[in-house]
């Protein structure tokens, strides 16, 4: 089993990482209390959820319920997090109780979000069961819901007590949802690790068929770099912005085409060649760097091209309410060299004007 911390304090906690750790009741209990509300969604439950409340049932010492939400990114909003509430004041779940998140990153969020205002703080563990999730969204205390005008807007930053990633649960994920996954993994080589980036060059298709042994070193290098840019800047005073790599435009595609059309990890993965395209014409990074990541998206049959229906106005559109807005400033992650991504107010709005338009030749 490999483990990791991620550095916070009294706030720290492990990540551990194996094949079949969803069977380990005995690790998965010993960060659990003695209420546990294991919430999960439709698609999760039956190939995970009901497994797992009975093994933890069967221990005489815990109360253990599930809720299985609607499965969707459109379902990430206030409505369904009431739901959590609803079914934790029905079961009258006190302080002590544990939420459990078993899903993907929509999952992982609401829940993480309701433990942080249950009550004003409950227990909360993560068993993330997408690669997304599993590298990026179960790890560093983000949690929170859409709104209607802008995604990720009403949330807290909430720690887990314990991050449990299991592989095998990947062999279940549909392809589309793990290239999804492997877009935020390509985005720790371009942000952090240059040589990470030249390994993912040549293991991609072993990540593509599920190798576990490439997978585990994969999940295991993202979620490091992930936990030592968190454990430096906790509530994204500076750096951890850098996490955003692609992510201003990759909200704008996912918003405008509607939540769920464009997988979040499909919009990030064209967001950051976008991001790339505007370093090359600032003259930061060479093209070459753009084509190899160009190409490694399509190696992970990942899109490269932006949806044909949107307008460089549609982007600014979205990208004016981005989070990292700041003083009516649109900031922007942008990369140096490959391997390093700084945060940046400082471009000339004519090349970003220009790589807008390039990747919006159709409209
Ligand atoms: P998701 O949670 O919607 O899961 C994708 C799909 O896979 C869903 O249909 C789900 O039911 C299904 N699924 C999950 N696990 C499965 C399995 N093992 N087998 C079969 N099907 C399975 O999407 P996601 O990509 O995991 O997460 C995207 C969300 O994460 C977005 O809402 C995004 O904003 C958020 N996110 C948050 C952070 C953060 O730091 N908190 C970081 C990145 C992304
Ligand atoms: N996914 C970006 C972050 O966690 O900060």
């Amino acid at each position: 089993m490999r483990e990791l911390r991620v550095d916070l304090g009294d706030r720290s906690y492990p990540i551990f990482i194996q094949s079949g750790l969803l069977a380990n009741t005995d690790l998965l209990a010993s960060y659990l209390s003695k209420q546990i509300l294991i919430v999960t969604n439709e698609t999760v439950a039956p190939l995970y959820g009901e497994g797992l409340r009975v093994a933890l049932a069967t221990r005489s010492d815990l109360t253990v319920e599930l809720l299985a939400l609607p499965d969707g990114e459109s379902y990430k909003n206030l409505d369904t997090l009431s739901l959590i509430f609803d079914r934790l004041l029905e079961l009258r779940f006190n302080r002590n109780a544990t939420l459990l998140a078993l899903g993907g990153g929509v999952v992982g969020d609401m829940c993480g979000f309701a433990a942080a205002c249950y009550q004003r703080g409950v227990n909360f563990v993560q068993v993330p069961t997408t690669v997304l999730s599993q590298v990026d969204s179960s790890v560093g205390g983000k949690t929170g819901v859409n709104h209607p005008l802008g995604k990720n807007m009403i949330g807290a930053f909430y720690q887990p007590q314990a991050v449990l990633i299991d592989l095998d649960v990947l062999d279940s994920l549909p392809s589309r949802e793990l290239s999804a996954g492997l877009a935020e993994v390509i985005k720790y080589g371009l942000i952090y690790d240059e040589s990470f980036f030249e390994w993912l060059e040549v293991n991609m298709p072993k990540l593509i068929a599920l190798d576990k042994t490439a997978l585990e070193y994969a999940i295991e290098e993202s979620c490091a770099i992930k936990a030592r840019v968190v454990a430096q800047d906790e509530r994204e005073g500076g750096l951890r912005a850098i996490l955003n790599l692609g992510h201003t435009f990759g909200h704008a595609i996912e918003a405008h085409q509607g939540y769920g059309k464009w997988l979040h990890g499909e919009a990030v993965a064209v967001g950051m060649l976008m991001a790339l395209d505007l370093s090359v014409r600032l003259g930061w990074i060479e093209r070459a760097v753009l084509v190899r990541a160009r190409a490694l998206n399509e190696a992970a049959n990942l899109p490269v091209d932006g949806p044909s229906n949107m307008s460089p106005d549609d982007y600014l559109g979205y990208m004016a309410v981005d989070k990292k807005v700041l003083d009516k400033k649109l900031r922007l992650v942008l990369l140096s060299e490959l391997g390093k991504a700084l945060v940046t107010e400082d471009f000339d709005h004519d090349k970003l004007l220009a790589c807008l338009n390039s990747f919006c030749t159709e409209v």
